[in-house]
Order: structure tokens, then sequence, then C-alpha cells
């Protein structure tokens, strides 16, 4: 991609039924590295995230807390989904919610258009049901409990819950008309779906032939309604899986939505079926181009188990950014684990990677350049004189390390671009102690070697700010400031990280990039 480009990336909408986890912040944090990163690039970026608000399960959460699910929707989205954006730092461009008019009448369009087209049938829906997953099951997906509450009974192997059996006249869409073509997309784009073990999960499934999918319900009432037939409501994946659409303008702005589309999707692996199968036959049957990958991200363990509030293993973002801070949060759960497979969650691990990367390793660094240039130079940064060998593999390292970064963005692994960087902040440790600037300091003779060392050093920080910004946005912007960069920290181009321009002044730092934390370890409190 080159500059102008149009980079739209989206997460998942999640469900209001519940407040947010680390789960779901992490996702968040992906796709908006991904975003800042893509923007940095000149592309023109566009982030969207936003909440999944109809169907049965938030209905029946609704109901059991004795509120309306609009009601409980518009309080959640208040006070814990739109705050999550704060607390974890995301610069979303836009925020949609399936309860919005724009929303509800893109559905409407949209489902009008598949059904004038003969993409849609009366039928009759007799079958398996988790309002949990919400989600139509086959006989593969159950399993009978052996033990406990629901001993004896059939229950959905995600949520350990008893399913429900529907028998409902329904109205269908023909997905059945699109395995050949899905298989024929896999085949020609081979990194549509993605990473490599999640597309052969879903390639084998679209090999065993697909059913026609149920896409209304007519049982309640808390959805958009079919237009054609006003007893139904849409189903809500069906619905939500819109909201790509109905968020850049489908059947309104045509030329946003051009300039837009296709979309780079990630989800979790959970629901990498709805969308690396159901979304692209649904946009084949509205004659749409499919998205332009679906990546399905692994899943954040706890005790081996996928975390999740319906298994109260839920841990809040807040709990980690109120310790750590938003940087260290986006820094911590893109740096451990490597995107695309599983990744357990520790507050030791989180400490000792925060105390070893980030404070010493890092702001470290950071701190003890700019000292050194106040200290010897009085702010003035030094200019370069001959270089030596040494100095020389530093500029390499730079160069390298913005290469390789952006080469391993492009193929959404994001954990080793951050190790690619890293590369540069351990030389650049490596360095100092091998120069000794404070034992060069000592003779005036060496007063140009000094200059050389700590031009070289900044040169480096310089770099260290650009490529870091996406992932740490406030830690950088402060690096910036100290070391005089010129112009906006996000404005400069992040695929040519190693040149940038400053004042020739630095200043000193407010406070330490990463201030040391004392934690204790099991409950993960200050
Ligand atoms: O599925 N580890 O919403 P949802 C990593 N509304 N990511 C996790 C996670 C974990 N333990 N738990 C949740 C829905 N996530 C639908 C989506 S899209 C048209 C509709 C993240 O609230 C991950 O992105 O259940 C996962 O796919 C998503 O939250 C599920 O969120
Ligand atoms: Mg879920």
């Amino acid at each position: 991609m080159s500059a102008g480009d149009s980079f739209y990336i989206a997460t998942p909408i999640f469900y209001v039924n519940d407040v947010p986890h680390i789960g779901h912040a992490y996702t968040e944090v992906a796709a908006d590295v991904l975003a800042r990163w893509h923007r940095q690039r000149g592309e023109d970026a566009w982030l969207l995230t936003g909440t999944d608000e109809h169907g049965q399960k938030i209905l029946r959460t609704a109901v059991a807390n004795n509120t309306t699910p609009q009601e409980r929707a518009d309080r959640l989205v208040a006070d814990s989904w739109q705050p999550l954006l704060e607390t974890i730092d995301i610069a979303n461009d836009d925020f949609i919610r399936t309860t919005d008019e724009r929303h509800e009448k893109a559905v409407a369009t949209f489902l009008q258009r598949l059904y004038d087209d003969g993409h849609i049938y009366a039928g009759e829906y007799e079958g398996y049901y988790c309002v949990g997953c919400e989600e139509y099951k086959q006989l593969d997906d159950l399993v009978t409990t052996p033990d406990g509450e629901y001993k004896g009974q059939l229950v959905c192997a995600i949520h350990s819950r008893p399913v429900e059996i529907l028998k409902e006249k329904n109205y269908f869409f023909r997905m059945s008309d699109f395995g050949q073509k899905l298989l024929d997309l896999y085949e020609s784009q081979p990194d549509f779906v993605q990473p490599a073990s999640v597309r052969n999960e879903i390639v084998q499934f679209v090999k065993q032939g697909l059913d026609d999918l149920s896409i209304s319900r007519s049982s309640f009432d808390w959805g958009v309604k079919v237009p054609w037939d006003e007893t139904h409501v849409v189903y809500v994946w069906f619905d939500a899986l819109l909201n790509y659409v109905s968020a850049i303008g489908y059947g309104v702005d045509d030329e946003q939505f051009a300039k837009r589309w296709p979309a780079v999707q990630l989800v979790g692996k959970d629901i990498a079926r709805f969308h690396a199968v159901i979304w692209p036959a649904m946009l084949m049957a509205a004659g749409l181009p499919v998205p332009r990958a679906v990546f399905g991200h692994g899943w954040l363990l706890v005790g081996g188990e996928k975390m999740s509030k319906s298994k109260l293993t839920g841990i809040a973002p807040s709990q980690i950014t109120d310790t750590f801070g938003s940087d260290a949060f986006r820094y911590y759960f893109m740096s451990a684990i490597t995107f695309g497979q599983d990744g357990s969650f520790s507050w030791e691990d989180l400490s000792a990677r925060y105390q070893a990367e980030l404070a010493n390793g890092f702001g470290n660094l950071a701190s003890r350049v700019i000292a050194m240039v106040n200290k010897y130079f009085d702010g003035e940064i030094p200019a370069l004189g001959e270089l030596t060998a040494s100095d020389e593999a530093i500029v390499a390292t730079q160069k390298r390390a913005t290469e390789k970064s952006n080469t391993f963005i492009d193929k959404f692994a994001i954990n080793e671009a951050l190790s690619s960087v890293w590369e540069l902040v351990d030389e650049l440790n490596g360095y100092i102690t091998e120069q000794e600037p404070w034992a060069l300091s000592k003779d005036p003779a060496k007063r140009e070697r000094l200059g050389t060392v700590l031009a070289t050093t900044v040169n480096g920080l310089g770099t260290l700010a650009i490529l870091l910004s996406p992932v740490l946005p406030k830690a950088t912007a402060k690096l910036w400031t100290a070391i005089g960069g010129v112009g906006e920290l996000s404005e400069q181009r992040i695929d040519d990280a190693q040149s940038w321009s400053h004042s020739g002044r630095v200043t000193a730092l407010e406070s330490s990039l990463f201030p040391r934390i004392e934690v204790d370890a099991e409950s993960g409190t200050a």
C-alpha cells in the first residue's frame, strides 16, 4: 500500500449484556495499533468499533435486571463501553451501535435487496439454539454434561449451558449457494482468512457443505424488523455483521462507501466463522466485494481456559491501567503474546516485563541520554563528527528496525514488529555501555567524540519515538517533545523512521517515561 491509500479496519462490535474485560480490550488495542501504524504511513486509515445491542441475550439480561434492553444498552455504552476507549487510549474514527438509526436503515436496505434478488425464502427452522452464542447449533456442537447443575442435559460446548430447541417459521438466506464460491475465494486469496490455523478450520468447515441460514426470529421483537414482514426481527448476527458497511454509508453515501470498503476485519477466533463464511456469503449475494482480510486472533486464557464474563474470569482493563497506565497495557498485550495464538495473562509476567523492557530498557535509555545532553552540552544536541563502525552499526539498526517492523505489520505480526524495534532499544543500551560517554566527558580532547556518541543516541531515540508511537502513544509523545522533535509525532512517517529532524535542543523529561512501580505480584495492586 502506498500513501493516500485507504485502510479501513474494524473490530467486532461487542455485546452490551455486560461490561468489557481485557479480552475485548485486546482486540481494540490490536486494531488501534494497526490503524495508527497505517495512518503514520500516510494512508487514509479509518478505525471502526462499536456495540452489538439486539437479540435474545441482551433482551433477557435486561429483563433479568428489571429494565428495557434499550435503557440497559444506553447505560452500558455510556458508562462502560465508550469509557473503555479512553482507558486504553483508542483513537477510533467512529463508534457504531446497532440501535443507531443509520444502522437499522442499512440493515433493512440490504435485506430487501437480497429478498428482491431471490436470496431469501420463508421456511421453518427446527433445531438447537444457544442464546449465549446467539447461534444455531448442530448436534456436533453440543455435549452431554456428566455432572453438575445440568447433569445429563445437552449443553453448548462453549457456554456449558443448556441449548434451546426452536421450532419457528423463519426466513432463510440461501447460503448453500455460496459454498463453492467461498472455497474458490479461500483458494484464490490465500490470505483472506488468517492465520493459517483459522484458515484451515474454515476451509474444512465449508468443505462439509453449507446449510441455508435462518435469518429471522418471530418469538421476540428486540431487533430490526424484517422490511416485508414486520412480525419478524432480523437474526442478531445478520444484523450485527452489517455494521461494517452501515457505518461507512452503505445505501446512503456511495462515495464514502466506495472510498473505504473493503475492510480488514480483526476478530477473535471464536467468531471467525461468522466473519469468514456467513459475512462474505452475504456480501457476495449483495454483489459487494468481500473483506480485504479476516484475521482471527487467539484467546487470552485464565487458568488455561478462555477468559470470559460468563465463566466469571473476566478482568477489567482498568485494574491494569490504574497501576501501569494505558501504554503499558498496550505494550504488554502486543509484545507478550504471539498475535494469532492464545496467550496467558499473569500479573507476574506483566510486572516483570514492565520493569525490564519499559522502565529499564526503554525509559531509562531515554532519561539517561537526555540527562547527558543537558549535563554535558547544556541541552544543545551536538553535531555528528566522523562516524566509527559502532556508530554506523546504530544507523544500520535504525534502518533495519524500520524495515522489519513495517514488513511484520503487513503480516499482522504485531509482536514481531515490536521485537524488531526492541533490537534498537537493546543495541542503543549496549552502545552507551560500550562508548562510556561519562568517561569521554572527562577528557576535553574527546569532546567531539562525546558529541558524536550523544548525537547518535538522540537520533536513535527519535527513531524509537516514531516506531513505538502506535503502541506507546503517551510515552513517545513525551519523548518526542523532550528531544525537540519537529512537527507532530503522529505525522512522522513510520516507513522512514530513521530520518527525522529536531530543533537542536533537548528539554528535561517532565517525569520518567515509565515510573518504578512496587507491585504485589499476587494481587496485581500497587
Ligand atoms: O461475539 N481473548 O461479541 P462479544 C481474546 N457481538 N479476545 C476476546 C476474549 C478473550 N478471552 N473474550 C472476548 C460478539 N474477546 C458479537 C460480535 S461482530 C459483527 C459481533 C474479544 O462481546 C474477541 O474479539 O462476545 C472476541 O471475538 C470478541 O471479544 C467477542 O465479543
Ligand atoms: Mg462472546
